[in-house]
């Protein structure tokens, strides 16, 4: 019979048990169970580990060690917008340390009341794939080329004073982005309504939404 945890919502339980019968090993169903869990709690609490060590029989050192490897997995809460600033070297070479700076100080800048209803927050990370139009940026995942350090603080001053319901990428790369890695061709009307979930299916606009958990909003 397969474990449950009580304590995850009615929904996640069921899409829990409907993984993990479609591996032949229980252990196999680690990263999406670590999506659920993430769901539940915010975020990869060490709740959440222990509890998706208990679903996959393995234990919770292993799991932490796969949840820290992946940085969409967090490891503490997110804000309304999650900023992700790549520094590999691609993005490093045309300056995105500066660009982090930049990034960090205005966040420092703005923090208010304003800032608090919906936070920011930023995090590094390594390449998105966007090499060609470094410096790369991302907004709920949503991506931004070629962005400098004045852009960057002109983002994180937008995000405050608008604060988009629904994150388009098109939108920030006119308002913020410079040189692209290629011509993205027809635009998107679609985009990101949160940092978590933070891919289809699960959510996303246009996406379904796994819910019931205290990010499942
Ligand atoms: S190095 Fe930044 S997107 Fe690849």
């Amino acid at each position: 019979m397969t474990a449950v945890i009580s304590n995850w919502s009615h929904d996640n339980q069921e899409r829990a048990k409907r993984i993990i019968a479609s591996y032949p090993e229980k252990r196999s169903a680690l990263m999406p169970l670590l999506y659920i869990a993430s769901l539940e709690h915010a975020y990869v609490s060490d709740d959440a580990m222990r509890e998706v060590a208990e679903l996959t029989g393995i234990t919770p050192v292993q799991v932490q060690s796969v949840a820290s490897f992946y940085t969409m997995f967090k490891r503490g809460g997110v804000g309304d917008y999650l900023v992700s600033v790549c520094t590999s070297i691609s993005c490093y070479l045309g300056g995105a340390d500066d660009v982090l700076a930049a990034v960090e100080s205005s966040i420092g800048d703005v923090a208010g009341e304003a800032a608090a209803e919906r936070p920011i927050t930023v995090e590094h990370v390594e390449c998105i794939g966007a090499c060609g139009g470094a410096p790369a940026v991302q907004v709920n995942y949503e991506l931004i080329e070629g962005v400098t350090p004045e852009k960057a603080v002109a983002l994180i001053k937008w995000l405050t004073a608008t604060r988009p319901e629904v994150i388009l990428t098109d939108e920030m790369q006119q308002l913020f982005g410079g040189r692209r890695s290629f011509e993205w061709g027809s635009t998107d009307s679609e985009g990101a309504v949160r940092p978590i979930p933070a891919f289809g299916p699960y959510g996303s606009v246009g996406g379904g939404s796994v819910g019931g958990g205290s990010a499942g909003r």
